[in-house]
């Protein structure tokens, strides 16, 4: 087990590469397996969620090695259509497989998911978008138990834009018979990124990004070569460290379209950014505003995974900030945490109402979920004193070396053992 160990009070400076995107990463890995013949994967990001779905991957049979951010996929010789429980449990976007192994395999079996503590996470559109493409879904002792020989294409609508839904039709209908089109599609810059990836692969997907997509079936898919956009989540977990710290940072490959909401509650709170083709950059030398209101929404909103992040910003701003999480039911665990380092925080169901404090103070704190833990990393960061941040697994699953990066920008952070 490790902890991270952070003496608050440095300003950050400096200048960081972001990472590749986790949630990009895995559906393109997923798709991967759909093509004859190899694929290549560039910009693969070190994470524990990209090292489970290489386990996912082996289990299935397929070959894959990893060469620093490369990552090679070959499915010639898979022969396994069922991934198990416990690795489903561990990694609940493995669901993502769904369709690509329908799609390979003609059936599939797979573990009913787990992940984040952050709500209800439920797959009923998946399975209700499946069955419209004539899948015989079965659920039994805890799997899923899916069987079609043939997919048809179908004109599903989602009654809500659902990520991963959107995903999983996309994948399971590029290879369909006809033609699908989902409407109220989620319209995330991931799910863009995952049809350029089938399209290279010989897919015919038009307007991924959009709220309708259109999917014609082709008969086969090849290999491609691919490289995956930049992490908007963790560009901004970083933005907001220079905010917090009253320094300044310039993120090189950060992708400014892909998080217009972020920057603009950034500007709001006093952020001074400046966006250009290498990336983001953001200087802050005084003490953050508050925000009136933010509400999560689907994308193009304020992003749900941005939203803890923004309440460890909102913790020490000038004035009182109200957040309305309207995606995930319960995700302001952390919140208590915050609340050891002097944080004032109210959580009444999916709102929390946060005055900011002059001062966090270092605490020992546990992180519970990925992007909850993350907050605690800025929090710690901004604090008066030493803090200790156990839990870190749960922050691997989606920053990459978060401790290098902070560390290089002269934030004084150190993991260790225990
Ligand atoms: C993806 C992201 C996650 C992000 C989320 C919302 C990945 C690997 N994960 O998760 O980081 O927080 O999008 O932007 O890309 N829902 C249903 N039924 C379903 C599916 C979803 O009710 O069948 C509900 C969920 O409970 C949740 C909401 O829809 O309340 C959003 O979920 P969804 O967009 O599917 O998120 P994920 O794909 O799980």
């Amino acid at each position: 087990m490790n902890k991270l160990i952070v003496d608050g009070g440095s300003p950050m400076r400096g200048e960081i590469k972001i990472q590749g995107a986790k949630n990009a990463v895995l559906p393109i890995l997923a798709a991967a397996i759909m093509g004859d013949g190899g694929c290549v994967i560039h910009n693969c990001p070190w994470l524990r969620d990209v090292e489970k779905t290489g386990v996912v991957l082996s289990q299935l049979g397929c070959e894959w090695k990893r060469d620093g951010g490369d990552i090679y996929v070959d499915a010639s010789d898979m022969n396994d259509c069922r991934i198990d429980e416990r690795l489903m449990r561990e990694m609940r976007s493995s669901i993502i497989f769904l369709g690509a192994i329908l799609s390979v395999c003609g059936k599939a079996e797979v573990g009913l998911p787990g992940g984040c503590p952050i709500g209800l996470r439920p797959i009923d559109l998946h399975i209700k978008a499946l069955r419209q493409m004539g899948v015989l879904v079965k659920e039994e002792h805890g799997y899923l138990n899916c069987e079609c020989p043939r997919i048809k294409g179908a004109d599903i609508h989602l009654d809500f834009p659902s990520v991963g839904a959107t995903e999983n039709i996309m994948l399971a209908a590029v290879k369909a018979d006809g033609r699908t089109v989902i409407t109220n599609a989620a319209r995330e810059p991931e799910i863009a990124d995952l049809s350029n990836f089938l399209n290279a692969m010989g897919a015919d997907i038009r307007g991924a990004g959009t709220s309708v997509i259109t999917i014609n079936g082709t008969d086969r898919l090849h290999g491609a070569e691919y490289t995956v956009m930049a992490d908007r989540i963790v560009a901004q977990t970083y933005l907001i460290a220079a905010m917090m710290t009253g320094g300044e940072v310039m993120l090189t490959g950060a992708e400014p379209q892909h998080m217009q909401a972020g920057l603009s509650v950034l500007a709001e709170m006093g952020g001074k950014i400046k966006k250009n083709s290498n990336g983001v950059y953001i200087k802050c030398d005084s003490r953050p505003r508050s925000v009136h209101i933010l509400r999560t929404m689907p994308y193009p909103g304020f992003a749900t995974d941005a939203q803890s992040p923004f309440v460890a910003l909102a913790a020490i701003a000038d004035g009182t900030s109200v957040f309305v999480e309207n995606i995930f039911e319960n995700r302001f665990r952390y919140a208590d945490e915050l609340a050891r380092m002097g944080a004032d925080i109210k959580v009444e169901g999916r709102s929390a109402v946060v005055r900011g404090v002059e001062r966090l103070y270092g605490a020992h704190t546990e992180a519970y979920e990925l992007r909850g833990g993350a907050a605690l990393v800025l929090a710690a960061a901004a604090a008066e004193g030493r803090s200790e941040i156990t839990g870190v697994e749960f922050i691997d699953r989606g920053y990459e070396d978060i401790e290098g990066n902070l560390s290089r920008c002269g934030i004084r952070i150190n993991r260790v053992r225990v």
